[in-house]
């Protein structure tokens, strides 16, 4: 049993962000939604509890709420924004909206600092979202710190274990929150840090052996990113050869990838690994198709029917692999029982096909991507498979605009692998979320050793993203653009021009396609 930091998630944009943060201080973080927080809070070995922000106003009809009693079960909490305003007006304070609204970097001021304000600045910077505030504390609440418009920047009630601050230490705005943070976490509710990576491994192998028993087997699709690359680690040394990884090589895969898995996985791990050579299968298929949406289709399709075919010779096996992570959990529970009103809820299927009727066997569904990524090198995966960049399920086809023929496929691989080599050459792929070549289909007149060219054009791609679902465009050095334009241009035949894409997302997309 880990100490335990359960986050009660009132619809805030940052619920995930605080988890996070609570795990980057070695403390096992679990969000549930309001509905199911008491019975979260009495299930086990509890540290504390953090209330997150929320869009609502505490004192509105239908505001999301949950039993007085959270307040009274002597472990401490900490309320932050709509948290604060919610404990506030549960106890008998008062919240009021307008006034002291409040948005971006704002001067606090801390007058007592308290243990939850140790070691931070009397002045410091912290980030601000409200338009209600507290007006009234409750009985047995002081003041810890204001600001300019807010009166109640942080309160507590020691004796109560009850702390709140109005700001948001999770936002990396905040300059203090890390601290601020630490200190709930380590002094106030005692928490020593006890999630390793190192630990859970062992954890979770144990849980994969546990759930599958002694005779059951895994059948696991194998995609080379990081997710399932880990969760067949820990499958394989769980259960070492009752674990069958299918791995299809689509034709659509970077130059590298398929040899980087069947070294790591096969070699190096001895899973029982079926590697599936369908070049063939799937450029025969999108032969003629140009429509972005169409080729899409076509290949989640062919995906599905290969593992069909494929499942058929395992058909003892009851467990099906998957590299579910946190963030599609927290999504897909804030959709079903929390009030954060979330678009989609995320399947993490890898186009496996739904009806195979086998058990799910999903070891990082409690773990963000950062943890995973940790989890991977513990388990002896290489660094450059763990520390990879995301690449999509539709592979180059999605970067190859038009019909992607063997022949163009072959250009755009090549003229990849030369992005990213030159990227990585200069280490200028650190902190770039994806960095990569597109076939743009755009054809121009060049000159080469005195003779006309009309070939295509490739453009360089490079974001800087937290989640892929905004993105900034990167501008590598010029050095860099020149040795990828002058490789590209002299060393792939077919492209005689290359361009650099400063699209930001939005409006553009991080792919083309
Ligand atoms: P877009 O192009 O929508 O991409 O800005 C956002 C992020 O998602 C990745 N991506 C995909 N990943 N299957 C995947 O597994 C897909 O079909 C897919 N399409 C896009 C993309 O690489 C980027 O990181």
């Amino acid at each position: 049993m880990h100490e335990r930091i359960l986050i009660v998630d009132f619809g805030s944009q940052y619920t995930q962000l605080i988890a996070r943060r609570v795990r980057e201080h070695q403390v096992f973080s679990e969000v549930v939604p309001p509905s199911q927080a008491l019975e979260a809070a009495k299930n086990g070995d509890l540290h504390g509890i953090i209330l997150s922000g929320g869009p609502a106003s505490a004192y509105s009809e239908g505001a999301p709420t949950m039993p007085a009693e959270m307040l009274s079960l002597g472990v401490p909490i900490l309320g932050i924004c709509y948290g604060m305003q919610w404990m506030c007006e549960t106890l008998g304070g008062e919240v009021l909206p307008g006034e002291s609204r409040e948005f971006g970097f704002t001067e606090l001021e801390v007058t007592e600092a308290g243990e939850l304000f140790a070691g931070v600045a009397a002045s410091t910077v912290v980030w601000m979202s409200h338009g209600d505030h507290v007006s009234r504390l409750p009985e047995g609440f002081s003041r810890l710190a204001h600001s300019a418009h807010c009166p109640e920047g942080a309160i507590a009630n020691p004796e109560a274990k009850l702390y709140a601050l109005q700001f948001h230490p999770e936002v990396g705005h905040t300059a203090e929150g890390q601290r601020i943070l630490q200190n709930f976490l380590r002094h106030i509710c005692g928490c020593q840090g006890d999630w390793t990576p190192r630990d859970l491994a062992e954890e979770l192998i144990q849980s994969v052996q546990d759930q599958v028993g002694p005779d059951g087997e895994i059948v696991l699709g194998l995609s080379g990113g990081v997710d399932s690359s880990v969760v067949g680690a820990i499958c394989q040394k769980a259960i070492g050869a009752r674990c069958h990884a299918i791995f299809v090589d689509n034709g659509l895969l970077r130059a590298g990838e398929r040899e980087m898995v069947e070294t790591a996985f096969r070699d190096h791990f001895e899973l029982d690994l079926t590697v599936i050579d369908a070049a063939d299968r799937f450029l025969n298929r999108l032969a003629g198709v140009t429509d972005p949406e169409e080729k899409r289709k076509h290949i989640g399709y062919e995906f599905v029917e290969i593992f069909r075919e494929q499942a058929k010779r395992f058909s003892g096996a009851k467990f099906l692999g998957q590299g579910t992570l946190y963030p599609d959990v927290i999504e897909s529970v804030a959709a079903h029982g929390g009030p954060t009103a979330v678009i989609k809820s995320h399947h993490n299927v890898g186009g496996l096909p739904e009806d195979l009727e086998m058990d799910l066997v999903e070891p990082l569904r409690l773990l963000f991507k950062d943890e995973v990524r940790a989890l991977g090198l513990v388990l002896g995966l290489p660094a450059e498979m763990v520390g990879r960049q995301p690449f999509p399920g539709p592979g180059l086809a999605v970067r190859c605009v038009g019909e992607c023929t063997p022949q163009r496929v072959r250009i755009l691989r090549e003229a990849d692998r030369i992005v990213r080599e030159e990227f990585e050459a200069r280490d200028e792929h650190h902190g770039v979320w994806q960095y990569f070549a597109v076939l743009t289909g755009a054809r121009s007149v060049g000159v080469m050793g005195d003779q006309r060219t009309y070939e295509e054009a490739c453009a360089i791609r490079a974001v800087q993203s937290n989640d892929g679902m905004t993105a900034d465009w990167v501008y590598p050095s010029r050095d860099c653009l020149q040795a990828i334009s002058s490789r590209v241009i002299n060393q792939v035949r077919g492209i005689n021009r290359v361009v650099l894409d400063i699209t930001s997302k939005p409006p553009g997309t991080i792919e083309w396609e």
